[in-house]
């Protein structure tokens, strides 16, 4: 992909649904009593794959007028092929804890990214629980010898994840007890929501623990997923780095654990304003306002994201690097050692692709210091296959000076396969 420098973004969107909600309500559906029909659900490569499981799996997923409709009390069978959940880290954990409580052995397989990441994180609690997990040095493929009746445990999460949050509380469902799990950083809580609106309790407490009573089963039901936020970023990212823009986006999804973004660049000093916000199934959605220009953004505060406000940024933290070089003293994000763990290592290729843009960026083991503000210039992107990192990188792209090409841009179907032309339709030349 080759793209040029931009003016301005101007236009109004609607996007397709959120990919960390839709591979819940997909397995959510999956397990329900009753039939359940999705609306808007994500066309992302990973959420695909979480539904191609699913249907080897015996489950039944029938496409009507744009809804996927899942009929209720569906029975898992033993699938005759391995489980291929692609380049999706979802997929793959959080349907282990799914198969965890079901009487079945299934293989999980990936691609070359997804079989080098990290699954002891999940292996261990799932182990605990009663399953067996077979593994080599702890990667996948994983295969997963599971038991219709798990034992409750009350685990403390060793990293921030929502997806072995996830996997652990998924197969709770199927454990006769009570199943706690303690975060040391609230990490995004859409399983919580999506069980609570789905008919399955859990309760959160003060103490960042959460927890539900099994066995449980879901109600099944209609929802209308809202659109992705983490997909938003990247336009609402360009929209604020290009003075004269004007960009609304309808039906954004705004949880305050995936949102984050949002408020650190108001509290930078952009101009991004939220409003029409409505509920589905205990799920925050809105429209997002943008003006551009970051005249207003102050210079020389400290910049720092770390710690505790990690977790809720950690998909937008490249993003937050390229917005960082355009900005007066730059930024510093540190606690983000788990971003060398994502699709790529996103510190590494992160500071790979913005010097070779022309910034100033210091990388740390656990995080980067970027300088600013910095022209940059158009450069030869290595994206590594990495969705976000592409992404990133195009809306660096439209800032730039001269013309920018983009390795391997095609990967941005594995969360946002419109991106492109959504983009080509709202900048500006
Ligand atoms: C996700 C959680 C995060 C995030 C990923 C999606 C989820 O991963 O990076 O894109 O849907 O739960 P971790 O749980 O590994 O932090």
């Amino acid at each position: 992909m080759r793209l040029n420098p931009a003016r301005q973004i101007y236009g109004l969107l609607r996007l397709p649904g959120d990919k960390s909600i839709s591979h819940r309500v997909a397995l959510i559906a999956a397990l329900a009593s009753a039939s359940s029909e999705i609306s808007n659900f994500s066309t992302a490569q990973d959420c695909a794959s979480t539904l191609v499981c699913l249907q080897e799996l015996g489950v039944s997923i029938e496409r009507r007028d744009q809804k996927l409709v899942f009929a209720g009390n569906q029975k898992f069978v033993a699938p005759e092929r391995s489980l291929d959940c692609g380049n999706s880290g979802s997929t793959l954990r959080i349907l282990s804890g799914v198969l965890a409580g079901h009487d079945l052995t299934a293989e999980l397989v990936g691609d070359e990214s997804l079989s080098s990441r990290p699954m002891r994180r999940i292996i261990e609690p799932l182990e605990l629980m009663g399953a067996k997990i077979e593994a080599t040095d702890g990667k996948a493929p994983l295969k997963i010898h599971g038991s219709a009746k798990l034992n409750p445990i009350t685990y403390k999460l060793p990293v921030a994840s929502a997806q072995v949050k996830s996997a652990i509380l998924f197969a709770g469902l199927n454990a006769e007890g009570r199943t706690t799990v303690i975060e040391t950083t609230t990490s995004r809580d859409h399983t919580e929501r999506l069980f609570n609106g789905f008919g399955v309790p859990v309760t959160t407490n003060s103490d960042l623990s959460v927890s539900l009573d099994g066995p449980a089963r879901f109600n099944g039901g209609a929802i209308t997923v809202p659109g992705d936020v983490s997909s938003a970023a990247y336009f609402v990212a360009a929209a604020m780095l290009l003075p004269e823009s004007q960009l609304t986006i309808e039906g954004v999804g705004l949880n305050p654990t995936r949102a984050a973004f949002l408020s650190v660049l108001s509290s930078w000093g952009a101009d991004i304003s939220t409003d029409d916000v409505k509920t589905e199934r205990n799920e925050p959605f809105g429209t997002i306002n943008v003006r551009g220009g970051i005249d207003r953004v102050a210079g020389e505060t400290d910049r720092t994201l770390s710690r505790a406000m990690i977790p809720s940024l950690i998909d937008e933290l490249p993003l937050l690097a390229v917005i960082g070089s355009q900005i007066p003293g730059g930024i510093r994000i540190r606690d983000a050692s788990e971003l060398r763990l994502k699709e790529s290592d996103r510190l590494a290729t992160t500071a790979l692709n913005l010097r070779a843009m022309g910034a100033e960026v210091e990388e740390f083991e656990d995080g980067l210091l970027v300088s600013g503000p910095t022209p940059l210039h158009g450069a030869l992107i290595d994206s590594r296959n990495d969705h976000r990192i592409a992404m990133a990188f195009a809306v660096a792209a439209l800032i730039a000076k001269g013309e920018t090409q983009i390795e391997g841009s095609e990967c941005v179907a594995i969360s946002f396969p419109e991106f492109f032309p959504l983009l080509a339709s709202i900048a500006k030349q």
